[in-house]
């Protein structure tokens, strides 16, 4: 398993090389699978999937789930869920049975999601995600697993209470077995905020709950030249 760091000039130029990664995932044969993360980051990858990549992705072939979700209305605009059926969901022709969301309006919505989980493990025949987009909060969590969690969980997905930092508090989040059964992870860091957290996630501090990812083949790290330490932007449009 390798990791690898690729710096891009702006957000835009690392998002459209994201969806080039979405692209070749949903091109692999047998069910692929591409794990969505929420917050601000993923938004500019999200409205490029709505337009310019629409037609670039064998849509109807892909699964897509969450890492994590806010168990707040399904049209709360702080949704994870939401925010992707608004930027691109609506506008791209995804089989609806693969659309993998966390269903909030239901008793026990982590036992479910893994329930969920388990059924796609079994029409895939094995227990792989092929990749996993995430993000990196400036306390070097991801998805909603926070520094201090449940990270040595067996389950593949649990319920969380996150810290009063990072409203909404009550969510369901992927657990590091889920994300690192992924074969592919591709962490999206923008922003000079994120400099320093990127930095000891990319020194292995296991404090750190990102730093306990890591993809079965390939684990990259797509930053800014904000985000990115102490090296300058390579090209813009290289591939990952
Ligand atoms: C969430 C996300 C979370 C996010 C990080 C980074 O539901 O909040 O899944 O893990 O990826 O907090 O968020 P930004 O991209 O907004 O910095």
């Amino acid at each position: 398993m390798s990791r690898r760091l690729q710096v891009f000039s702006n957000l835009d130029a690392l998002s459209r090389a994201a969806a080039d990664e979405i692209a070749r995932v949903a091109d692999r044969p047998g069910s692929p699978s591409v794990i969505l993360s929420g917050g601000s980051t993923p938004r500019r990858l999200f409205e490029l999937l709505g337009t310019e990549w629409r037609d670039r992705i064998r849509w109807p072939y892909l699964h897509l789930f969450w890492s994590d979700e806010r168990i707040v209305p399904n049209d709360d605009e702080q949704n994870n869920y939401h925010a992707a059926a608004e930027l691109f969901l609506r506008r791209v022709p995804v089989s609806v049975d693969h659309v993998h969301r966390v269903r909030v309006d239901v008793e026990r919505p982590a036992q479910a999601y893994q329930e969920e989980l388990l059924t796609y493990f079994g029409l895939r025949g094995r227990k792989q995600f092929d990749l996993a987009l995430l993000g990196i909060g400036a306390d070097g969590h991801t998805a909603s697993l926070f520094p201090g969690g449940p990270l040595e969980s067996d389950r593949w997905v649990e319920a969380v209470i996150g810290p009063a930092s990072r409203p909404p508090r009550e969510r369901v989040t992927l657990t590091l077995r889920s994300l690192n059964s992924a074969r592919r992870v591709l962490f999206m860091v923008a922003g000079a905020e994120k400099r320093e957290i990127l930095k000891r996630v990319l020194q292995h501090d296991d404090d750190l709950p990102a730093a306990r990812v890591a993809g079965t083949e390939v684990t990259l790290f797509a930053a800014d030249s904000d985000a990115a330490p102490d090296v300058s932007a390579t090209s813009s449009r290289e591939s990952m």
